[in-house]
């Protein structure tokens, strides 16, 4: 017995090591037919690693002081070595993260991975989804620009329009009347470690969920019921390492590709990934002609802004847009179709799939616009087609003409 072979047997007899990799990579048996679309989870996860790695550095030099917070981060991009590309990686990462966490949710529509028995690592991806928002707003609060100061200040307005207890709450979030150095404060401890924290935590049974069902595939049907009478291993699985460990790279090395071209090249991407106006220091005296949020939140954005406010509330479209996200929880229950991926279903979803992706796109590209007329008329129109896509998706799944899926999977 070599060396390395006794000191895993004393790790082993200690901890469960070798069972660990073992169930979870060289004899986790994943689909054999995972396309593109499945480098997205792995590319999620090294983007997280890329923002905890980025951010533990501009917190050693980054102050949260309404006093100091800009001119800190203008020091880490002049003073600070490499502290330009430290916070370039950070900001492009941000987008990047809604991004890629966008294609890997289209995926989940497209084959049906929410369905059962995946609802909960659909339930967990939503809340990840929750808390990521979450975290993008407090984090662009910190350079305490134009838009981090004003921009909080709209959000955080939003809770005031809750009835009888609007005031008080937008109050206690805040920890003061307006935005101020205590709201700052408070957003940079959930921006370090609360909201991170979660977020691992919920990234983490997220896996556990995926890994004790095993991953859905592009033919939406279940390698598990073909298993070799003998080993009792998938015979439409390989195992996760080597074979998804080496074919992730290649997502990976195509992501750090645009990813470096971005940071290098285009870190602001025109005013996309970081806005001109925050690189006016905040001045609560002077509000800005234009707010807008980052475009990865413009979809709800837009769906607030087309709901008329109620006796002057805009209480109605704040519910909306809570609307907007919460109905994501429901979507496998929702969905009454025989087959799970796109495939094989018929046209209806194939239809009000594509609706759906219009109208958010469209409603991301009108929130980033000011609210005209017929910019409005075009919101109400793509939050409507928005909420039918869920609310009528009992109906319409259920008489869509699908096809037969196959036994085995294809390709
Ligand atoms: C930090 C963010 C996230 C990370 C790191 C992450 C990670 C992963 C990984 C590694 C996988 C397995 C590989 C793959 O199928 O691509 C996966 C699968 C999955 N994720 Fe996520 N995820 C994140 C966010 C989300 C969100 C926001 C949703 C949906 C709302 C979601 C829904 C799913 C579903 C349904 C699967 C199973 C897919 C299948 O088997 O076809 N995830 N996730």
């Amino acid at each position: 017995m070599s060396a390395l072979q006794k000191m895993m047997g004393w790790i082993d007899d200690r901890f469960p090591l070798t069972s660990t990799y073992k169930a979870h990579l060289s004899e986790y048996y994943a689909p054999k037919n995972f396309n593109f679309w499945y480098f997205f989870g792995s590319l999620a996860m090294l983007v997280l690693v890329i923002q905890i790695v980025t951010g533990i550095f501009l917190a050693m030099h980054y102050k949260p002081d309404a006093a100091l917070a800009f001119m800190s981060v203008e020091y880490i991009m002049r003073d600070v070595e490499w502290g330009w590309l430290i916070r370039y990686m950070h900001s492009t990462g941000a987008a990047m993260f809604f991004i890629v966490v966008y294609l890997h949710m289209f995926r989940g529509l497209m084959y049906g991975s929410y369905r059962k028995p995946r609802e909960l690592i659909w339930i967990f991806g939503v809340l990840i989804y929750l808390v990521l928002m979450a975290e993008a707003f407090v984090g662009y609060m910190l350079p305490w620009g134009q838009m981090s100061y004003w921009g909080a200040q709209v959000i955080v307005n939003l809770f005031a329009a809750v009835p009888f207890i609007g005031e008080d709450l937008s109050i206690w979030i805040r920890g003061d009347y307006v935005i101020s150095d205590a709201t700052l404060n408070r957003f940079f401890a959930f921006h370090v470690i609360a909201l991170p924290l979660v977020l691992l935590a919920l990234v983490v049974v997220h896996l556990v969920a995926l890994h004790e069902v095993g991953s859905n595939n592009p033919d939406g049907i279940e390698i598990k019921k073909n298993k070799d009478p003998v080993t009792h291993i998938p015979l439409d699985g390989i195992p996760f390492h080597p074979y998804y460990t080496v074919k992730d790279i290649v997502g990976v090395i195509v992501f750090l590709m645009v990813f470096s071209a971005i940071v290098f090249f285009a870190p602001e991407m025109g005013g996309y990934f970081l806005e001109q106006a925050n690189f006016v220091p905040a001045n609560p005296l002077q509000t800005p002609q234009h707010i807008a949020p980052l475009w990865y939140f413009t979809p709800f954005y837009a769906i607030l802004r087309a709901v008329p406010p109620l006796f002057g509330s805009q209480f109605p479209g704040v519910v909306a847009m809570g609307m907007s996200i919460v109905v994501l929880f429901f979507l496998p229950w929702l969905d009454r179709s025989k087959v799970k991926s796109i495939r094989y279903r018929g046209p209806i979803y194939k239809i009000m799939l594509a609706l759906f992706v219009v109208s958010f796109i469209g409603l991301g590209y009108l929130g980033l616009l000011p609210a005209t007329p017929v910019a409005t008329i075009f919101a109400q129109v793509f939050s409507v087609i928005y909420f039918l896509f869920f609310l009528l998706m009992p109906w319409y799944t259920s008489i869509d003409k699908t096809k037969p899926e196959p036994e085995r999977v294809t390709g």
